[in-house]
């Protein structure tokens, strides 16, 4: 690969108590002890990341402690470190329990949560700020695809949602490419529309900052990623990594997605 693989388990709104979820965490730490980067010396050894539920996180880096796989937050509060805001958690907060990723600009967080383009470049700027790594998901709906327009909805939401991130600042940043109509559909978008996507987000990149920034940034596919199907995504040139929401709620799934071949 050209760039080191990153494969993240987004377990969204799951699973539904602290119990599941550290079996779930020492699941994946059990079956993934001797293959993540923490035991390998292979410079492109794949980097594995999960984001449980603000209330788990603790103690999922805990059950993942020494096994070489990392954790972030699906979420962080954009305006405020403190004060008051009933509900929020700040970027400091997960820091401090060890995160080092932030997804920002899911799909479920623009549509359910109403997070805008400001607000998510928002919370990117503040993710780099406090010095962790923003996973920016992007994607066009169904009917934005049929109409033809996922490059420049793709285009318009990486225009915003990076204002004033710096060139320096893109190398930790992660893209995850996630068309609406393939999350959680079963309809995994085919390989080669996903790759050319990918392809057209980078030079993309490469017209907003330079060619060889563009070339460092991961992007990852997300939408309905399996054991099945993760082999062939991760074949092609420029899909870095998955983004895996149902599937990584199986260790076993999870685990084999991250021993692609
Ligand atoms: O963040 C993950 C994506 O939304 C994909 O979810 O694998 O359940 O389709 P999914």
């Amino acid at each position: 690969h050209a760039r080191q693989p990153i494969i993240a388990g987004n377990w969204k709104l799951n699973p539904s108590s602290i119990q599941e979820a550290d079996g779930l965490a020492k699941g994946v730490a059990s079956l993934l002890g001797d293959e993540t980067c923490a035991s390998s010396s292979a410079a492109d050894c794949t980097e594995v990341v999960v984001f449980p539920p603000f209330p788990f996180i603790s103690s999922v880096v805990d059950d993942l402690a020494g096994v070489g796989v990392g954790v972030g937050a699906q979420s962080i509060f954009h305006t405020a470190e403190s004060g008051a805001y009933t509900g929020a958690v700040s970027a400091s907060m997960v820091t401090s329990l060890g995160c080092q990723y932030v997804l920002c600009g899911h799909s479920e967080r623009r549509t359910v949560f109403k997070d805008d383009d400001e607000a998510i470049n928002k919370k990117v700027l503040k993710v780099i700020e406090d010095g962790m790594r923003p996973v920016l998901c992007i994607g066009e709906t169904e009917e934005e695809y049929d109409a033809g327009l996922c490059a420049d909805v793709c285009k318009l939401q990486l225009a915003k949602d990076l204002a004033g991130v710096s060139a320096a600042a893109m190398k930790d940043v992660v893209i995850a490419y996630e068309p609406v109509w393939a999350i959680g559909t079963g309809k995994v978008c085919p390989c080669d529309v996903a790759q050319t996507v990918h392809k057209t987000i980078r030079d993309y990149l490469a017209e907003l900052y330079d060619r060889s920034t563009a070339d460092a940034v991961r992007i990852q596919y997300g939408g309905s990623v399996t054991p099945e199907s993760v082999d062939e995504l991760m074949a092609q040139p420029d899909i870095d990594g998955c983004l895996v929401g149902g599937a990584s709620l199986v260790a076993e799934k999870f685990a084999r997605i991250c021993n692609f071949v």
